[in-house]
């Protein structure tokens, strides 16, 4: 089958939306039970910025973060490593956090982890992709695109449950910092392509909303194989 056809789509599940909407529960899930590969993207943003942190390097340097970029090796299977080193617990302190919001605005980290990112993700039969520009930049070309949100009160008393801090209301302040950095930065910022799906999880179970994701990948694989 000639795989260069113009109307031929990655056999990609990509996955889009703000901070808490769900993405990685609902990817995790939807990748288990579809079988195919996950690839948290926002993982190796925050391996890359662990690094720099370790590095003593202030995240808002630019010039120097873009320093790092050529001698740094960052993997993902099911956790990240960084040069080689196991790093999935530590990318999520507060200050990986806030650090890769900052990095992950830079070209040059972009282009890197991209790259990255689409090698790591064509090398298997089948990936369901999560992060910010999946749909927009990675893979515009992926077969299904999903742009997951919720309200930012949901997304912040999820953020709280899931950090076991009783401080919704400055979660919802984070949260909506963000939020607002991550739409309005120059380089890939988060936007819903036309050609993507929005589903709101606000209320939602989970169940249903793995059976709606499944339902259409299987049906948009089904449409893939007739082309
Ligand atoms: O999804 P997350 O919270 O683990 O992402 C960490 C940071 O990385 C977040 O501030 C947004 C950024 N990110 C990005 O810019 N592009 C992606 N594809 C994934 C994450």
């Amino acid at each position: 089958m000639d795989t260069t056809t113009p109307s031929k789509k990655l056999r990609v599940l990509a996955i889009d939306g703000p901070a808490g909407a769900g993405k990685s529960t609902i990817s995790k899930l939807v990748a288990k039970r579809l079988g195919l590969f996950y690839l948290d993207t926002g993982a190796m943003y925050r391996g890359f910025a662990y690094k720099v942190l370790r590095n003593n390097i202030d995240p808002s340097d630019e010039k120097e973060v873009k320093k790092l970029v050529s001698t740094t090796a960052i993997n993902f299977d099911n956790g990240v490593t960084v040069d080689g080193n196991d790093v999935t617990r530590e990318i999520r302190t507060e200050a990986v956090t806030n650090a890769s919001s900052l990095v992950s605005s830079y070209k040059e980290v972009r282009e890197f982890l991209v790259e990255l990112q689409r090698s790591c993700a064509i090398s298997h039969v089948g990936s369901v992709v999560e992060g910010r520009d999946i749909t927009s930049v990675v893979f515009p070309d992926a077969q299904l695109k999903i742009f997951l949100t919720a309200s930012v009160e949901e997304r912040a008393k999820r953020r709280a449950i899931e950090l076991g801090d009783i401080d919704v209301a400055k979660i919802y302040q984070e949260i909506s910092l963000r939020d607002k950095r991550d739409s309005t930065r120059d380089v890939s910022p988060l936007i819903m392509p036309k050609d993507a799906l929005l589903i709101d999880t606000t209320g939602r179970d989970i169940e249903s909303i793995l059976d709606e994701i499944c339902r259409m990948w299987h049906k948009a694989d089904t449409e893939s194989k007739e082309i």
